[in-house]
């Protein structure tokens, strides 16, 4: 009997928590959005197997800046070149936070040992990005000898390529393993067989930890942090970024039974760990064991699947294009040759290959909707009001594609990237690694990368669709990472 008061007093106090939530939205100027229902917020209309129609519909009802509702949690989704740049460049600092992930923690992420790619905007995010941007420099970018080894590793690929003999096959393993081989190079100081079951099973663990992060569970455990308290919870998720975790720390075990602070720094490990000897007993220091594990996991993760994806993306668009490809033939030949490998030193000679790899990754679109970013303090974009710690996701896509920059947005066209005269020409809209104070710190790296494996393949090769087989789709699979869906091509030596 005295059961239908105290449910109407829950009822009441459930909507008044719900209603604090909700309150930014009847500030003034706040991005419009579909209205949330209680609790739920948007979560029911938003199609999450389709988000990217839904989203198209809210662009085009509510403008290139609109809100959402995701249970408690208020984001703003920005789109087009005009307000993402606004967003990311004019007002990088206060756009620089990411949003909390609760289920991080449970795999060692806390303060001071946050890695980078999740890190808050603060010092610890801010000594380890300088970190890794300087380690990156001082190993090759700099002095050539990262160079050296992505210029070895692409020999080994053209290997691999070749003992194919012509036959029909799949790129995609082979490339994410040569990629795999430069982070480890830069780690560990080392490189793997392509046959060595560590590195069969780094591969997997990385793409299985890269799936757990797109599915629904993650976003849902984010938004309601209580679930993790239930017991159990929080041990099955993301059973594959544990496991990799965990070899992770072996090859670091193993690494650090070799250190010797005496001797010249052999990679980014041993620079890491003379910090974390330098800062001994500072609490303050995000140079600890703990975060050398998270810092080296976030090179891997950000740096993996993202280069070789790319690679992936360009073979594809080649057996799709044989014209284009004739043409970086050609260029090979008359810049190159066959009588030596490429080196960085070419690319400023090579203004048409360097416009195929830009269109590559326009076309490509790898990360549509980039990495999370959340506001610091209140700001404003395009006239909008967006106050701190609000979500902000950024289309890329919108961007990569937006229709009033380029001249056949949705077509392979690397001639979006040449003037008249055939120069190369840079875009601001070409943002396939964000911009401002968040974006990729390893673009050196993966440019380099992108250069160097796609001339050597092309110097060594010409790519064809197998005989007998269908066309190959240029439609990605939509995920958090768009690859190209599966296809064969042979590989015939030049
Ligand atoms: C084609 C290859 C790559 C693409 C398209 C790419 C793209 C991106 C994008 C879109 C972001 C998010 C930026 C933002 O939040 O605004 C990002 C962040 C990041 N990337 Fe890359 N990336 C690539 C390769 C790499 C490589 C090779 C490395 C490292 C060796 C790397 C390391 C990172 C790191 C550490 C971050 C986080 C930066 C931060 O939060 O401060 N990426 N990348
Ligand atoms: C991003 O932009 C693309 C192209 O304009 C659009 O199809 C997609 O729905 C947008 N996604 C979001 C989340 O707004
Ligand atoms: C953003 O900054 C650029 C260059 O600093 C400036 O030209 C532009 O007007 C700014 N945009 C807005 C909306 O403030
Ligand atoms: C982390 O660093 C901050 C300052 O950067 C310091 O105040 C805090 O005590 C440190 N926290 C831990 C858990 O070490």
């Amino acid at each position: 009997m005295g059961l239908l008061p105290v449910a109407v007093a829950v009822a009441i106090f459930l909507l008044l928590v719900d209603l604090m939530h909700r309150r930014q939205r009847w500030a003034a100027r706040y991005p419009p959005g579909p209205m949330p229902v209680p609790g739920l917020g948007n979560l029911l209309q938003v199609d999450f197997q389709n988000m990217a129609y839904s989203c198209y519909k809210l662009r085009n009802r509510f403008g290139d800046v609109f809100s959402l509702q995701l249970a408690w949690k208020p984001v703003v989704v920005v789109n087009g070149l005009q307000a993402v740049r606004e967003a990311l460049v004019n007002h990088s600092e206060d756009t620089a936070d990411r949003p909390p992930m609760p289920i991080y923690e449970h795999l060692g992420l806390r303060q001071n040992s946050t890695g980078v790619v999740m890190a808050p905007y603060g010092p610890a995010w801010r000594e380890q990005r300088r970190f890794s941007v300087s380690t990156l420099r001082n190993f090759g970018l700099g002095k050539k000898s990262l160079e050296q080894w992505v210029t070895k590793e692409a020999s080994c690929l053209c290997a691999a390529f070749a003992n194919q003999d012509g036959r029909a096959f799949s790129p995609n393993t082979l490339l994410s393993q040569a990629v795999c081989n430069v982070i480890a190079s830069l780690i560990y100081a080392r490189r793997f067989e392509y046959d060595d079951p560590a590195l069969i099973r780094m591969m997997d663990l990385l793409e299985d930890s890269l799936k757990e992060d797109s599915g629904l569970m993650p976003q849902v455990l984010n938004a309601v942090p209580m679930l993790l308290r239930i017991p159990g919870v929080a041990e099955k998720a993301l059973p594959g970024q544990k496991a990799l975790l965990a070899l992770i720390d072996e090859l670091l075990t193993e690494h650090k039974m070799t250190h010797d602070p005496n001797q010249p720094p052999r990679d980014l490990t041993d620079v890491f760990l003379t910090e974390v000897e330098k800062a001994k007993g500072n609490p303050e220091s995000s140079f600890n064991d703990e975060n050398l594990r998270m810092v080296v996991t976030d090179l891997f993760t950000a740096g993996m699947a993202t280069t070789s994806t790319t690679l992936a993306w360009a073979l594809l668009l080649m057996i799709l294009h044989p014209d284009v490809q004739r043409r970086v033939h050609q260029e090979i030949d008359e810049v190159i040759g066959q009588g030596r490998r490429p080196e960085m030193g070419d690319q400023a000679h090579m203004p048409f290959t360097n416009a195929v790899i830009h269109e590559v990754q326009r076309f490509g679109d790898i990360i549509p909707m980039s990495v999370p970013h959340m506001t610091s303090r209140d700001t404003e974009v395009q006239g909008f009001l967006i106050p701190k710690g609000t979500t902000i996701i950024t289309n890329l896509s919108s961007v990569l594609k937006d229709e009033t920059v380029w001249e056949k947005p949705f077509r392979f066209h690397p001639e979006h990237f040449l003037d008249t005269e055939g120069r190369f020409v840079k875009f601001e809209a070409f943002m396939p690694f964000s911009a401002g104070r968040r974006a990729c710190l390893g673009e050196p790296l993966a440019r380099m990368e992108l250069f160097l494996f796609f001339t050597c393949l092309l110097q060594c090769f010409s790519f064809s669709v197998p005989e007998g087989q269908p066309q190959p789709s240029d439609y990605g699979v939509p995920y958090f990472l768009v690859s190209p869906s599966p296809y064969q091509l042979c590989a015939v030596s030049r």
